[in-house]
C-alpha cells in the first residue's frame, strides 16, 4: 500500500514535469494533489508504519530518525508552495527541490526500509500494520505541518484534530477555486 502511495505520486511528478511552462493552472492543481497525497501519506507512515518498526526492530532506530527528517524536509517546502502563486519565479525551482527530496526518500525507503520490515516482521502482522495504515488514511492531516509532533503519542492527539480543520480550509479552498471559474471573463 505504501509502495501504491508512491507509485501515485511519482505520476504527479512526471505530470508536472511534462506541464508546459506557462501552464500556471495545471501546474498549480498537480502541486495541491502533491500536497494533499503527501501529507496523508507522511501522516500514516508517522502513526502507523514507523513505530511499529521502532518498536520490532529498534536497531532501525536511526534510520526512522533520519527518515523523520526527510518528511520535515519535503513538509517544510510543501507549506511553502502551499501559498506560493505558480507565476512565482522560484515556484518550478521549489517544485524541483521537493521533488528530489521526496525521490531520494522514497528510494531509500523501497531499496532499504521496507525489504529489512518484510524479513524481520511476519506475515500476520505486516498485514496488520496494512490495515492499520488503510483505516487510518480517510482521517489524517491533508496539509503539511513541519512544527507538529511526528512521532506518537503527540501526532495521535495532534493530528486527529488538525485532520479536520486541514479538510474545511480544503474544502473552502475548492469552493473559492469553483466561484472563480464561474465569473464571466471579460
Ligand atoms: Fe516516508
Ligand atoms: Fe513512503
Amino acid at each position: 500500500m505504501l509502495k501504491q502511495d508512491h507509485r501515485e505520486v511519482e505520476q504527479l511528478f512526471k505530470r508536472f514535469e511534462k506541464a508546459g511552462e506557462s501552464a500556471y493552472r495545471t501546474k498549480g492543481q498537480l502541486v495541491a494533489s502533491m500536497i494533499e497525497a503527501l501529507s496523508r501519506h507522511a501522516a500514516i507512515e508517522e502513526l502507523v508504519f514507523y513505530p511499529a518498526v521502532r518498536q520490532e526492530i529498534p536497531r532501525l532506530q536511526s534510520q526512522v530518525a533520519e527518515a523523520l527528517e526527510e518528511h520535515h524536509l519535503a513538509k517544510v517546502v510543501l507549506k511553502e508552495l502551499e501559498d506560493l502563486d505558480p507565476k512565482s519565479p522560484r515556484y518550478d525551482a521549489k517544485v524541483t527541490v521537493m521533488m528530489e527530496v521526496v525521490r531520494h526518500h522514497v528510494r531509500e525507503e523501497e531499496r532499504d526500509l521496507f525489504p529489512k520490515v518484510r524479513d524481520r516482521i511476519g506475515r500476520r502482522e505486516l498485514l496488520e500494520l496494512g490495515d492499520a495504515l488503510r483505516r487510518a488514511k480517510p482521517r489524517v492531516p491533508t496539509r503539511p505541518h513541519p512544527d507538529a509532533p511526528d512521532m506518537p503519542p503527540a501526532n495521535l492527539l495532534v493530528g486527529s484534530a488538525v485532520a479536520v480543520i486541514d479538510r474545511a480550509r480544503t474544502a473552502g479552498k475548492r469552493a473559492v477555486e469553483k466561484a472563480r471559474d464561474e465569473l464571466p471573463t471579460l
